[in-house]
């Protein structure tokens, strides 16, 4: 594998792909984890015939020992992890709060709070001893505004903006920088199937720069935070949204 190795976590969904993309086309090796077999497996074949870089592991990153398991066996073989990029997330769930089931309440929390911990956790210690390393949360316009029957999610998502700051905090005496990039509106297949053709179209023109994000507008920004380019940027929120969110 390449010199420098990131996991991408969610690595082989809409905006995981870009990202994924975006690193191997910058010179990482990619490991990408994600529950996901076969889009995963399919992915990374189609990156090595473009002779790039990149692995698969499958993980249910509910499960905290399969977490454990799965960064133990990427140290074993790659003897290290220069990036971590938790992009797995995203949420179907949206109820009023009196029919939110607690089941989904978990889950939506597990999947994008619970998940980052872990692998945050995860590579923490080898990257401290390292004395560098880069790692990428993911929030969304969501965690700022708020949306009403996504509780949950921008629950998450908001939490998830205060605890890379607080790890931003704890690893910067190591070299180690923790930010969090935000995307708002992006094209992903999750996101457009839960929406007509008719509703996307005005949900885009609505969009102070005229149209929705696409996977690879967010992976420029995890680039930017996951090389020297921020080299002096740690604890901080990127947002990536075509200005539908400020701060
Ligand atoms: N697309 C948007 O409009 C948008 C907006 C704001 C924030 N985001 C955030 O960006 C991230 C990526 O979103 P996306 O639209 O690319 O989603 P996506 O559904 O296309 O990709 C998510 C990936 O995560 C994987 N995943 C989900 N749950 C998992 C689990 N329990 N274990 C292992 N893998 C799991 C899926 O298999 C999938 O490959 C999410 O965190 C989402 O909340 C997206």
């Amino acid at each position: 594998m390449a010199n420098k190795i990131a996991v991408v976590t969610g690595g082989a969904g809409g905006i995981g792909q870009a990202v994924v993309a975006r690193l191997a086309q910058s010179g990482f090796g990619v490991c990408i984890v994600d529950q996901n077999d076969k889009a995963g497996q399919e992915f990374v074949d189609q990156l090595r015939k473009d002779k790039y870089e990149a692995e698969f592991s499958r993980i249910e990153l509910r499960r905290a020992a399969e977490i454990k398991e799965v960064f133990e066996t990427i140290f074993a073989k790659h003897r290290r992890i220069d990036v971590l990029v938790n992009l797995a997330g995203g949420t179907i769930h949206k109820h009023p709060i009196h029919e939110f089931p607690l089941s989904e309440w978990r889950e939506v929390i597990d999947v994008n709070l619970k998940a980052t911990f872990l692998c945050c956790q995860a590579v923490s210690k080898r990257m401290k001893e390292a004395k560098s390393g880069a790692i990428i949360n993911t929030s969304s316009n969501f965690g700022i505004t708020g949306s009403a029957g996504r509780t949950a999610y921008s629950a998450a998502k908001a939490a998830i903006i205060a605890f890379s700051k607080s790890l931003a905090l704890e690893m910067a005496p190591y070299g180690v920088r923790v930010n969090t990039i935000a995307p708002g509106l992006t094209a992903t297949a999750r996101v457009l199937a839960v929406h007509t053709d008719a509703e996307w179209a005005k949900m885009s023109a609505g969009m102070p720069l005229g149209r929705a994000g696409q996977p690879r507008d967010i992976a420029e920004g995890v680039h930017f935070l996951a090389t020297e380019d921020s080299a002096f940027m740690t604890g901080q929120l990127l947002h990536v949204n075509g200005g539908m969110v400020f701060n």
